[in-house]
């Protein structure tokens, strides 16, 4: 095992940390069985996140392992390219790569998804015994973990392997003087299989341990049979922010103060035309997250959350190129009515905030 590069010493505003694959797309729609040929990219929840605050302008570092094998240098260079700090990412000679493919129905945009009819969205992983599910709790004694003002991890690493568990458990253990730890459940059956029944638990369990918590209301329902967002909170007292994503109606954030009571408030998302639902929060939390590390009110927290979104549904993968931070707060700003009326499409990033501006007058 080696590290990458020995960097300069960086500091990071976010260290997300996480396994990220090697993801292959079906050139055309139909069963897993029938398709001849696949487009190859990168997936991957906590990669996702770092790729997209290192695009609006934050020092993001990735921390995870790979396989010394090609697909581990494609992740590195994809990921390096997007301008995130991949220099603490190990590779295992040992290990492979993980990788998987899934069928059209996630990638579909609409004219495709129509042809399909069927909208199958098969995934098969083959990430078993791959490098990151070699991730362990020894990683928390590095600094580089920690040389940072938020550190990002998902309840996906927990499900990979007893070793994944064991790290995500210590990281998220209460320790003074910790940046602020940032939680995405990202509750996903699938990968638990044998362990499905102690699934809710342990997830409930890292959850409460972190300070921001990102949790989807139909996720909650599903891993706890928790139901709306005063349950939730219910259920998730201690961390000093929690948000409730209510999918295309908005999202709920319970906020701590001083005074140990909730602030609640509530955000309408926006209206989107979707190309792919893929991606949607990993870019939800990172532009929370950037809102958060600018000191931004809660209501415009959620309103980054929604734009960055916006910016990934409207796009086939799972990146996309997020707003210029100027097109992001001109909106934010908007008036509940007018950002009522935004409908924003494909390539709507791409506009400055006075063509944006006049599709709200006109609608
Ligand atoms: N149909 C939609 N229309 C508008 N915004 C949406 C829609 N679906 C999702 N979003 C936005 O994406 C965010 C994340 O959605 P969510 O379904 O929680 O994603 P994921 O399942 O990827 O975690 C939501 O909080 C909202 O901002
Ligand atoms: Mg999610």
């Amino acid at each position: 095992m080696t590290t990458a590069t020995t960097p300069p010493h960086v500091t990071a505003d976010v260290v997300c940390l996480g396994e990220s694959m090697v993801t292959f797309l079906p050139a055309r729609p139909g069963r897993l069985a029938d398709v001849p040929s696949f487009d190859r990219a990168i997936g991957g929840a906590e990669s996702n996140v770092a790729c997209a605050l290192a695009a609006i302008g934050h020092p993001a570092r990735w921390i995870s392992r790979v396989g010394a094998d090609g697909f581990g240098d494609h992740l590195l260079e994809t990921v390096a390219g997007h301008g995130v700090d991949v220099s603490h990412v190990r590779r295992d000679p040992a290990r492979p790569t993980g990788i998987y493919f899934r069928t059209a129905g996630e990638r579909a945009t609409g004219a495709e998804a129509e042809a399909d009819g069927q909208q199958l969205a098969e995934v098969v992983y083959y990430r078993a015994g791959s490098a990151a599910s070699a991730l362990g709790p020894d990683l928390v004694a590095e600094r580089a973990l920690w040389d940072t003002r938020v550190v990002h991890v998902t309840g996906i690493t927990a499900a990979l392997s007893d070793s994944c568990l064991d790290l995500l458990t210590a990281i998220t253990e209460r320790r003074a003087g910790r940046p602020l730890v940032s939680f995405d459940l990202n509750y996903r059956v699938g990968l638990w299989k044998d362990r499905a029944d102690r699934a809710p638990g342990l997830l409930l369990g890292l959850a409460r341990g972190c300070d921001l918590v990102f949790v989807g209301e139909d996720e909650a329902a599903a891993a706890w049979d928790v139901h709306g967002p005063a349950a939730v909170r219910e259920a998730l007292p201690e961390p000093g922010v929690l948000v409730v994503k209510q999918g295309s109606e908005g999202a709920t954030v319970y906020e701590r103060q001083p005074d140990g009571t909730d602030t609640v408030t509530f955000a309408p998302a926006l209206t989107v035309d979707v190309a792919a639902p893929v991606g949607a929060g990993d870019a939800f939390a990172a532009g929370f997250l950037s809102a958060t590390l600018r000191g931004l009110p809660v209501f415009d927290r959620i309103r980054h959350g929604h734009l960055m979104a916006a910016a990934s549904l409207t796009v086939p993968g799972d990146l996309a190129t997020p707003p210029a931070r100027e097109l992001a707060d001109h909106l934010v700003a908007l008036t509940p009515e007018d950002w009522g009326t935004l409908r924003l499409g494909p390539g709507w990033t791409e506009s400055g905030a006075a063509e944006v501006r006049v599709e709200v007058s006109q609608t």
